[in-house]
């Protein structure tokens, strides 16, 4: 119904037709775990058990599906649920991944920690460039491409086109996740990803209120796979989680436009601060994925990367005096957040490869007044 409309409506509508029972004009809240069966093998509309089969989660991975442009999405009870599912979906022992070398820490770690230990490689990769990543790729090995763009916390943009093109030359699949920038901002699969991933805790619940994750695949091939393995290891979203995330995407469009609206007028104020060393915001000309990410984003997104003088000290002093910006792991809310990423979101790759600087502050730029905003981080910074 909604192929042929503008993302924002489709945010709205797509997997959400009123309820056929009472007309209730958002999909209600099925909190049931199994359902009456017409005789055996009866169940209606496939519904058997909710662990297989429940229509709000049914209603968010149509809905996560339309915006991203996919065949198919499923619903998890994180980000990490959704990778780790979808990775032991495509990966067997003796398999080889290729990750960004400044991976999300919690991805890295599963990597790390979990799935070296059953056997599957992996090769951290600068995905600035498009020679080492090819290069990266061992035939008859490498089974995916995984990309994330912009990064976090170094806000760093890959080249999804690009990176794709050679993935598929050799029959590797581009996952890319997409929660930075979320389906608003950058649509992975219409640019020849394969697989998208989502942690929804972020911009597409966005009220820190839940913990949740998606995938979205264009193959039917690999949706039954995905499927088969949703519901053979069980990591769903619950009714209540997928409400909330379909409730939070109907307005993601008018957030983005206010995050990023945010974002940019806080860029210009860390610009002009004289203890500043240097900001990271794709949306910087100045920034060297600024023509990749102009031509990839609609716009740059409402998160900043910023390093300060005074080193790791300064920067976590600037954490701990901010009163509108609240001290918190997460991102992606309604509520403007701070975080010393050193000491907390990347914690878990001191001392690898990954390590990120000590001087290093990132925030969640929120919808809340941007005069408000300036004049926190001004009086932090003071
Ligand atoms: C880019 C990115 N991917 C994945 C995740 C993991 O998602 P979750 O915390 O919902 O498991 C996070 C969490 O911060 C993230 O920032």
């Amino acid at each position: 119904m909604t192929d042929h409309h503008e993302f924002e409506t489709r945010a709205i509508h797509a997997g959400q037709a009123p309820d056929p029972l009472t007309g209730a004009v958002v999909p209600p809240i099925y909190q049931v775990s199994t359902y009456k069966q017409d005789g055996v093998g009866g169940a209606r509309g496939g519904h058997d058990y909710a662990r297989s089969i429940n229509p709000t989660r049914t209603a968010l991975e149509e809905c996560i599906a339309d915006l991203e442009g996919g065949h198919r999405g499923f619903a998890f009870a994180s980000g990490m649920a959704a990778a780790d599912t979808l990775l032991r979906t495509i990966c067997q022992p003796g398999d080889h991944v290729i990750i960004p070398d400044d991976a999300y820490g919690g991805t890295y770690r599963l990597y790390k920690r979990i799935l070296e230990r059953w056997g599957v490689d992996h090769t951290p990769v600068s995905q600035l460039d498009a020679d080492a990543v090819a290069a990266a790729i061992q035939p008859g090995r490498t089974v995916a491409l995984w990309i994330e763009t912009p990064t976090n916390p170094l806000l760093n943009v890959a080249d999804i086109a690009a990176l794709s093109a050679i993935a598929k030359a050799q029959g590797v699949l581009t996952i890319v996740d997409n929660t930075f920038a979320s389906p608003y901002l950058q649509q992975p699969l219409l640019l020849g990803a394969d697989v998208v991933t989502h942690s929804s805790t972020k911009y597409l619940g966005g009220h820190s209120d839940v913990v949740g994750g998606l995938v979205v695949v264009t193959d039917a091939d690999l949706a039954e796979r995905v499927y088969f393995h949703q519901n053979a290891m069980g990591a769903i979203a619950g009714p209540f989680d997928a409400w909330l995330v379909l409730r939070g995407i109907k307005t993601l469009a008018v957030r983005m436009e206010r995050h990023c609206d945010n974002a940019e007028q806080i860029v210009a104020f860390l610009l002009a601060h004289p203890d500043v060393l240097e900001v990271r915001y794709p949306g910087l000309e100045s920034h060297p994925g600024y023509e990749i990410a102009a031509r990839q984003m609609r716009r740059f997104g409402g998160m900043i990367s910023f390093r300060v003088r005074g080193g790791e000290a300064r920067a976590l002093e600037i954490c701990d005096r901010t009163q509108i910006f609240t001290l918190a792991e997460s991102l992606g809310g309604v509520e403007s957040l701070i975080e010393h990423p050193g000491a907390m979101t990347h914690a878990s790759v001191a001392g690898s490869q990954l390590e990120v600087p000590s001087d290093l502050v990132r925030l969640s730029v929120g919808i809340e007044n941007v005069d408000d905003l300036v004049a926190d981080i001004r009086r932090a910074m003071s």
